[in-house]
């Protein structure tokens, strides 16, 4: 983590993020859902971990609608450069950007991902369990950042996700 600075991405780092994000996949499916998300105007938060003014990791927040209720945010994709994984720069990036989604009032952060890694952060499936959605299982997540609305719910994900 030494010499790792987070910050808000910006317009300038779109082709570094797009880049990061096929290179950590191994597949470009995740930087088309980040271009897509973009486009729709469905973003959140953006951070960025850059060393070396090279961008080594990223993450997105998007808002996550609950039919008739109040809405949350989803967690994704995310991603770390492989050449720096597993030295804390996942961490620091949900931690700051769970950090934000607190501040802003988001009540409840959904995620769809390694059902060992999100649940160092707080996510339970147990948290999501009151929610419809075509990934609940195992791997579908919840954190709650403060008791109330919305406790139920069908959830509604951006268009970038697929119908
Ligand atoms: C998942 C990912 C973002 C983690 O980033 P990272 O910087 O390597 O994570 P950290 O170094 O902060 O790791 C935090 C902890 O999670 C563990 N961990 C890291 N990757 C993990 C994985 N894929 N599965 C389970 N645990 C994992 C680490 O060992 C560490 O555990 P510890 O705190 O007990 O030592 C990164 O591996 C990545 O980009 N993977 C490819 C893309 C991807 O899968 N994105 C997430 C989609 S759900």
């Amino acid at each position: 983590m030494d010499g790792v600075k987070l910050r808000l991405a910006t317009e300038a780092d779109r082709p570094a993020i797009a880049e990061l994000n096929t290179r950590a996949f191994g597949r470009p499916d995740e930087a088309r859902i980040v271009a897509d998300l973009e486009k729709a105007g469905d973003v959140l938060l953006q951070v960025v971990a850059e060393e070396d003014r090279r961008i080594v990791g990223h993450i997105l927040f998007y808002p996550m609608g609950v039919r008739g209720k109040l809405g949350g945010a989803g967690l994704g994709p995310m991603s770390v450069d492989p050449a720096v994984q597993r030295s804390g720069i996942g961490s620091q990036l949900i931690k700051t950007g769970l950090g934000i989604m607190r501040e802003s009032g988001v009540p409840i952060v959904f995620v769809l991902g390694h059902d060992t890694y999100y649940p160092k952060f707080g996510f339970s499936v147990e948290a999501a369990e009151a929610f419809e959605c075509r990934y609940k299982g195992p791997h579908f997540m919840a954190l709650r950042m403060r008791f109330g609305p919305p406790m139920s719910g069908e959830l509604i994900f951006p268009a970038a996700f697929g119908a």
